[in-house]
């Protein structure tokens, strides 16, 4: 099992600069605004998630603010993340709006969405949210490892995360090395391959073995190569049954079986191919 790994409980992973991740979040990417939305994340903080993943490209960071304040949950115990939408050049006052959306006064986690117009081109406006106390931490996503190493060569703060396309589908091993070299946590986005690989007959297999469901095979194998997984519902079952993945292991062979599966060939970028 990968030393990074905490897949204990509701388990976090400690970030360089001494902010801690929580290990598994709801992810609102396609969730519409409106109802959906608040529903979603108010039935995932119930079930115990203390982790939400939004973005300005998401268009729904007033519904996790509306209910992140309806959960009574505290402010403190929940660990918020948007990103940066790269096609505009404001990371600072960009973030301002979001978190006049969302209705905190900071963020915990921002990152810069996807490197459009270079890797370095937005770090500087995300230092500078991070010195203004907008941001907790700051971070990247869809960053390849020569991205992020030139991120780190440009910067002052180097990143703290790295959130990247990662289900054994897309066991990105050599990226993965390099971010543990970085000490970048890395964060399994689309951990179910959007709901693709519920259906995979060697995880449904897996699942058989261990009376688990798909669903919890795969982002067991996320956990248990020292990732933070997040995953997105919107029905309440399915978001309980995704939290369930803390009291049971996968074997080594169940990971061998569920590595074999990977097409990148163990690669180090982040993306086959871009949408910008
Ligand atoms: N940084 C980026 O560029 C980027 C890109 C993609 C995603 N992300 C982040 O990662 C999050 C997760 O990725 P994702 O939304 O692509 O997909 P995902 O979490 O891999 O899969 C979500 C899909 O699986 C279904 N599903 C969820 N739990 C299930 C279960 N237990 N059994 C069967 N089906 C289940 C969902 O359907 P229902 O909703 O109908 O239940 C949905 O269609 C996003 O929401 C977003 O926060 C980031």
């Amino acid at each position: 099992m990968n030393p990074n790994a905490d897949t204990s409980g509701s388990g976090a992973r400690p970030l360089a600069d001494g902010n801690r991740l929580p290990v598994l979040g709801l992810g609102v990417w396609q969730v519409p605004d409106g109802r959906a939305c608040v529903d979603a994340v108010r039935w995932a903080l119930g079930a115990g998630y203390r982790h939400i993943d939004t973005a300005q490209a998401y268009g729904n960071e007033a519904s996790v603010g509306r209910a992140l304040r309806d959960s009574g949950v505290p402010r403190g115990e929940v660990f918020v993340t948007t990103k940066f939408q790269p096609r505009g050049n404001d990371p600072v006052g960009q973030l301002e709006n979001s978190l006049r959306r969302l209705g905190v006064e900071e963020v915990d986690l921002y990152l810069v969405h996807w490197p459009e117009g270079g890797a370095t081109r937005a770090w500087a406006g995300m230092e500078r949210a991070l010195e203004l106390g907008l941001t907790r931490s700051i971070g990247v996503s869809n960053y390849s490892a020569a991205e992020l190493e030139a991120v780190i060569a440009a910067g002052t703060v180097p990143p703290a995360v790295n959130q990247v396309l990662f289900n054994p589908r897309n066991n990105r091993r050599a990226l993965l090395d390099a971010c543990a070299r970085f000490d970048v946590a890395v964060e399994a986005y689309s951990p179910l391959g959007t709901g693709r690989y519920v259906d995979d007959p060697t995880v449904a297999g897996i699942a058989r073995r261990t009376g688990r469901t798909p669903a919890q095979v795969l982002l067991r194998w996320g956990l248990q190569q020292g990732l933070v997984v997040v995953a997105k519902s919107t029905h309440r079952e399915r978001i309980h049954e995704n939290a369930g993945i803390f009291d049971f292991a996968l074997s080594d062979q169940d990971m061998a079986e569920l590595d074999a599966l990977d097409r990148t060939g163990g690669t180090d970028r982040a993306l086959e191919s871009t949408w910008w």
